[in-house]
């Protein structure tokens, strides 16, 4: 075999052999492009004389020619074998999932005999269904309010009015309608604290789930879009032992024995005192440090085994979940509720947060890519 047909050969051989499209790019410069056979033949072309040059040149370009011919088909084959293989793995036919669940003790269910997925609901309606039995137990109420709020209750009647510096701690969305920035989605389930006792007289003894927005870019820990969980109580003789032991009750009811909440002092202009309630981090335990045994998730401990910062708490051995206080005289006042009389305490938790904390999840934008391979987890 002359030189051409043995670099032809050499070529043919290398894609043939190669067996994802990934490997069949590594090795094109190889088979037929700078570092192949047929480029070392071709740079030896100036030295000949024309007569041997020509035949040589030609035979060089349909042996290229045929080469590129068959990496066009060979990867196109297997881009599509590949494409195939990503569809079949990744298959979701929703109008089936649709049917199914539709149908879930129907005929279908019947005849194939095959268990039929009901679908179930989603984490953070878990959690949020799991707070109100919570509460519900402890003898709590659970109560609703709009998403779409007006200025005054979700900022002037809880101490803020306009241009109180306070505001700045709510990025907000505001609609629209009527007088500029005066209609807006809620930044927080702190508004129904006012709507409630608006419409009636103490006492509250209040849990108040709901949606909040934002303009927060999102980040593994905040999400434009998140749930709130707002309590209220507000009798005569209620103080802040009272919203101690109600956040100690909690914790030991959601998250079981073992783990400890904490209160530290803190700001919100409708609560005073106000503070941050804490609870223990779930992934090292309230250390502030791990090491290799502990849970494999992001910000768990090194593979090596060495005595590490924990990145999940930052070090400090707690997460933070939510804000809480005595509500301040203030906002009795905006309601016509005698603060001399009457005492209250507060919170507001994110119940996204409590579904992370809860799943030891890494990311927040996970619960809103609806992936059911993520969702069936739960
Ligand atoms: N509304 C606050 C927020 O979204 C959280 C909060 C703090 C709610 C203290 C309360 C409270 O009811 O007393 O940041």
């Amino acid at each position: 075999m002359n030189a051409v047909g043995s670099a032809l050969a050499h070529g043919r051989e290398l894609l043939a052999g190669a067996a994802s499209a990934a490997e069949l790019r590594a090795v094109e410069a190889q088979a037929f492009g700078k570092r192949s056979p047929l480029a070392a033949i071709t740079a030896t072309l100036r030295d000949l004389a024309p007569e041997q040059r020509r035949p040589l040149g030609q035979a060089l370009q349909e042996a290229r020619a045929t080469l590129e011919q068959l990496f066009a088909r060979r990867l196109a084959e297997l881009e599509a074998q590949e494409a195939g293989h990503r569809a079949e793995s990744e298959r979701l036919d929703l109008s089936e999932t649709a049917w199914l669940f539709a149908n879930s003790d129907g005929p279908l269910a019947r005849t194939t005999g095959q268990p039929v997925s009901r679908g179930h609901l989603h984490l953070v309606t878990q959690v949020r269904q799991e707070l109100e039995d919570i509460f519900v137990s402890m003898g709590f109420e659970v109560a609703e309010g709009p998403e779409v709020e007006d200025d005054w209750h979700n900022f002037e009647a809880l101490n803020m009015p306009s241009h109180h510096p306070a505001r700045a701690m709510f990025d907000t969305f505001y609609l629209k309608a009527g007088q500029p920035e005066s209609v807006l989605l809620r930044t927080h389930t702190s508004p129904v604290q006012v709507r409630l006792m608006e419409s009636r007289p103490p006492p509250f003894y209040v849990v108040v789930p709901g949606r909040c927005f934002r303009r927060d870019t999102p980040d593994a820990t905040h999400l434009p879009v998140f749930h709130q969980l707002e309590a209220l109580v507000v009798d005569e003789g209620i103080s802040m032992s009272h919203l101690a032991g109600t956040l100690d009750a909690f914790t030991n009811a959601f998250f079981g024995p073992g783990r400890r909440a904490r209160l530290r002092p803190s700001f919100f202009p409708f609560t005073e005192p106000s503070a941050e309630f804490d609870v223990t981090c779930w992934v090292c335990g309230g250390l502030g440090w791990v090491r290799g045994a502990g849970p494999q998730v992001p910000g768990g401990p090194d593979e090596d085994g060495e005595e590490v910062r924990c990145r999940t708490c930052g070090g400090s051995g707690w997460v933070e979940l939510g804000g809480c206080g005595m509500v301040d005289p203030a906002v009795f006042q905006a309601v016509g509720i005698d603060p001399e009389r009457y005492t209250g305490f507060a919170w507001g938790f994110g119940i996204d947060r409590l579904a992370m904390v809860r799943t030891a999840l890494a990311d927040m934008r996970d619960l809103l890519d609806n992936d059911v391979r993520f969702l069936n987890q739960f």
